[in-house]
């Protein structure tokens, strides 16, 4: 060990117990056998670091010898049963407060899809009543056990942002933009304050990653692709999340613990695929993704979170070097480590359900959301058999005790009876929507004025674009569920849009205001702005093949471009967790703002783009990009913007040189999107096939006959022109299916439980109907009833349900199957990868 307070607190530790918590170093690492870490003899594996070379820190929470004696005294006689039980986080779907007092289960969490009696959208209240109930199932002493508390972890990564009627902070890369580590830290405490209302006590942030690669679908969860910048910024959210490094009693005033995240690397992945694999240097790895480590350390963050991804091939999850070599010993880290959402699966050598080599690697707690019985077993077996020292045990134990000691957690009663729970007034309460406002106004980006900002109040305003009114977009993902899709604005009580924002401001000056998508108008506006951009996503379902704004949400290019022939100067405003190619955007307005993905509050956009009666700013653009722009859908093709760039009132655009505009077909688009508008995506083709010897046809032109005649395929109207292809089967069996040259890989999406959606419209319903993913070895098939309908359903199939039902999720060369048997007429509208279904179809 290096540091001198861990030094310090081994020699207490050795003092204090007869049980040995052994220091890390010690650990007979050849009782557990996978390739991941053995090989004593032979060259370390790939992915193996040298945490000599890495700075070495101290970890800054004072060693309390009351705590430590606490922490003996429950290791002596903690069972094994329960000592596992602390290793083992479950999550919300799947555990009950019984499953809790039974297993004796260390800690819960809300992943973004879950919530209290399985409803995501549960009321504040429910939160709260459930914290209560698995709290006093943890603490149940009815049979003997030490009743150690339960903690329960919540991603609050922008705000309490499960929460309906949270005040939303803008995701990371926008506070990135703001330079302003004070007010990241205000950020930070309000966070805590709002979490303790609804009785958590550990968030599942500040994620900490360096993006390298703006590709990745989590770049927003990112304050930077600057090192140095994201450094500046974490120390200051940890303390605002957990008050200052000493602070030994933690519940006792508005905080939570915090969790770093992902170690090591997750923005460091090769062309940014989220959970893959990153093969830069150790130097690189150690001081681009490692440089937020120090300060977080030095701040004492409890816990940190192991990334998905892997360093040259090697999952982190099982990295022995890194997580224990690394993290735990050179760095002097003195909470525990938390593996991420069943990625112990990922090591090699391991299952979703078996996995001792992540234990041993140095991971404390499994998050086992859904797993957490069959990791509970294993681990107890291995425990039991000796498989597994029981000194690593014990060590994993006491660091997690060790941080709810420090959270006074064993003296501060159930959640409802602690400071701040229960006070629903202080979610969304002003003065937090007014911190979050203060931050929309700082992380605003000024790319382009030509003299049209600010604003002026009292004239007529037209607000267009799709993006304008969607407190749900302008959040993005991770805001009540996990995509951040499937709610709109009623459920943020109290929250602003950018329309809203512009509206109030620009009324209050005696002006007036018109909200309208299209752009279409009744009175000619003086200005309009035009708010376009992306829509929400969350993890690997938001990788791209390129910086590309997806070709299906640039209509409002057009928009612009036909207010500006109208001789209406435009705002544009664009709402994004990314710099990306716009162009278009760019050359078609007058002025170009980038708003992040601002939040609840909305007013933001509003404080600094409308000015005041004299027409002067109210509030100037401070906002810096956190990240360079790029030229094309490639960074490596050129930056347009150089990272820190950003203009403000006084400085002058000067003459506008026309940007290239690109064919936006090179987009590569969503690859979640598989079939919509009448097409397959790209590499993709819509085949029909029967039985025997019927020859499969490949539908390409319309109509279309196949199956000698017994189906009949026509274009119907959905959304779009022929937006949808109906199939008129005669009788027999037919099959509608979707193929892809290359295998489809859905793993990341089958463990994410993501759903191939459907949405169909039926006018005559099978007489028996399937759906089905299908490889060149496996198949799955699951039964569905396709009722008639008067419109358009989006159905939705788990893909679990498909890999249960045989299918090979990692090699799918027909990933969507439609049997029918008998006379049938329905439409295919859409098919794609997604959470936000209208109805879920059951497993049969
Ligand atoms: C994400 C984490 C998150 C966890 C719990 C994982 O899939 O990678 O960032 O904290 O789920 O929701
Ligand atoms: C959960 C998220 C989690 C993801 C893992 C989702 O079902 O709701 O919290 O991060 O799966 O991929």
């Amino acid at each position: 060990m290096t540091g001198q307070s861990s030094r310090r607190r081994a020699c207490l530790v050795a003092w204090l117990l007869a049980t040995a918590i052994a220091a890390p170093g010690v650990l007979a690492e050849s009782t557990v056998q996978p390739a991941e870490t053995s090989g004593t003899a032979a060259p370390a594996l790939p992915g193996t670091a040298d945490p000599s070379l890495w700075p070495a820190y101290d970890y800054p929470v004072p060693v309390r010898p009351d705590h430590e004696a606490r922490i003996s005294d429950l290791i002596a006689r903690m069972t094994i049963e329960e000592k596992v039980g602390q290793l083992v986080q479950a999550d919300l779907c799947c555990v009950t407060p019984a499953d809790v007092r039974k297993y004796k289960l260390g800690s819960i969490l809300v992943g973004g899809n879950s919530g209290p009696g399985g409803n995501d959208l549960a009321p504040a209240p429910d939160w709260l009543e459930a914290a209560d109930a698995f709290y006093l199932a943890s603490i149940d002493r009815s049979d003997g056990g030490v009743g150690v508390p339960i903690i329960w972890g919540t991603d609050a990564v922008h705000g309490h942002s499960n929460i309906i009627g949270a005040t939303i902070f803008p995701h990371n890369v926008g506070l990135g933009a703001m330079r302003d580590a004070a007010l990241v830290e205000k950020i930070g405490a309000i966070t805590a304050k709002e979490i303790r209302v609804t009785g958590q006590e550990w968030t599942f942030a500040p994620t900490v990653a360096v993006p390298q690669d703006f590709r990745w679908g989590r770049a927003y969860e990112g304050y930077s692709s600057d090192p140095e910048l994201v450094a500046s910024y974490v120390g200051a959210m940890v303390r605002g999340l957990q008050g200052p490094p000493e602070n030994d009693n933690l519940l006792a005033g508005p905080w939570v613990i915090a969790s770093t995240k992902h170690f090591l690397a997750d923005g460091g992945t090769d062309n940014g695929v989220d959970q893959g694999d990153s093969t830069i240097s150790e130097a690189e790895l150690r001081d681009i993704h490692g440089r937020p480590y120090g300060p977080a350390i030095a701040e004492g963050v409890a816990t940190v979170m192991v990334s998905f991804s892997s360093w040259h091939g090697r999952k982190m999850t099982g990295n022995h070097s890194l997580v224990t070599g690394v993290l735990k010993e050179r760095m002097d880290f003195g909470g525990f480590v938390v593996s991420d959402w069943n990625a112990h699966g990922q090591v090699a050598g391991c299952t979703n359900e078996s996995c001792p080599q992540a234990l041993m690697a140095g991971v404390d707690m499994y998050m086992a959301p859904d797993t957490w019985k069959p990791i509970y077993a294993d681990l107890l077996a291995r425990a039991k058999s000796g498989a597994i020292p029981m000194s690593r045990i014990d060590e994993a134990v006491a660091r997690i005790l060790r941080v709810k000691a420090r959270l006074g957690l064993f003296e501060a009663g159930k959640p409802s009876e602690r400071p701040y729970s229960g006070r629903f007034d202080l979610l969304g309460a002003p003065e937090h929507r007014a911190v979050a406002r203060e931050a929309v106004r700082k992380s605003l980006v000024l790319l382009k004025n030509e003299g049209v900002l600010p604003l002026a109040p009292g004239k007529r305003l037209l607000v267009a674009g799709d993006g304008a009114d969607d407190i749900a977009r302008q959040s993005g993902g991770w805001t009540l569920t996990w995509q951040g899709t499937g709610v709109d604005n009623s459920h943020f009580p109290g929250a602003t849009s950018i329309w809203g924002g512009l509206k109030q401001a620009v009324e209050a000056g005696g002006g007036s205001t018109q909200l309208s998508p299209d752009g279409s108008y009744t009175e000619k506006p003086d200005a309009a702005v035009v708010v376009f951009g992306e829509t929400p996503y969350a993890e690997f379902q938001g990788d791209r093949a390129t910086l590309m704004l997806d070709p299906q949400l640039t209509a409002p290019y057009a928009t612009m471009r036909k207010l500006q022939a109208q001789g209406i100067p435009v705002v544009a405003v664009m709402i994004t967790g990314r710099p990306l190619y716009v162009n278009p955007a760019l050359n078609a307005a007058d002025a170009f703002v980038v708003a992040w993905l601002p939040g609840s509050e909305g007013g933001g956009v509003a404080d600094v783009l409308v000015g005041d009666a004299s027409g002067k700013p109210r509030f100037d653009f401070t906002g810096k990009l956190p990240a360079a722009w790029p030229r094309t859908g490639l960074i490596e093709e050129g930056t347009l913007f150089p990272f820190g760039y950003g203009l403000d009132y006084s400085s002058s655009t000067g003459e506008w040189t026309m940007l290239p505009e690109l064919d936006a077909s090179a987009a590569g688009g969503d690859s979640r999107l598989w079939f919509n508008a009448g097409t397959p995506a790209a590499r993709w083709s819509l085949l029909v096939e029967g039985t025997g010897d019927e020859v499969q046809t490949r539908i390409t032109t319309l109509p279309a006959d196949a199956l000698g005649g017994r189906v009949r395929v026509t274009a119907e109207n959905f959304k779009v022109q022929e937006g949808a292809r109906r199939f008129a089967i005669a009788g027999g069996s037919a099959s509608v299916q979707l193929g892809n040259l290359d295998p489809v890989d859905v793993t990341r999406e089958t463990n994410g439980d993501v759903m191939l959606l459907v949405t169909l419209r039926v006018w005559e319903s099978p007489a028996r109907a399937r759906i089905g993913a299908v490889g060149p070895e496996a198949r799955g098939f699951a039964a569905v009833d396709l009722p008639a309908s008067e419109g358009y359903i989006r159905y939705g199939l788990p893909l679990k349900c498909l890999r249960d039902k045989g299918a090979d999720v990692s090699r799918l060369t027909r990933p969507f199957v439609l049997e029918t048997e008998g006379k049938a007429d329905f439409a295919i509208a859409e098919v794609r990868l997604g959470t936000d279904a209208e109805q879920v179809l059951a497993c049969r």
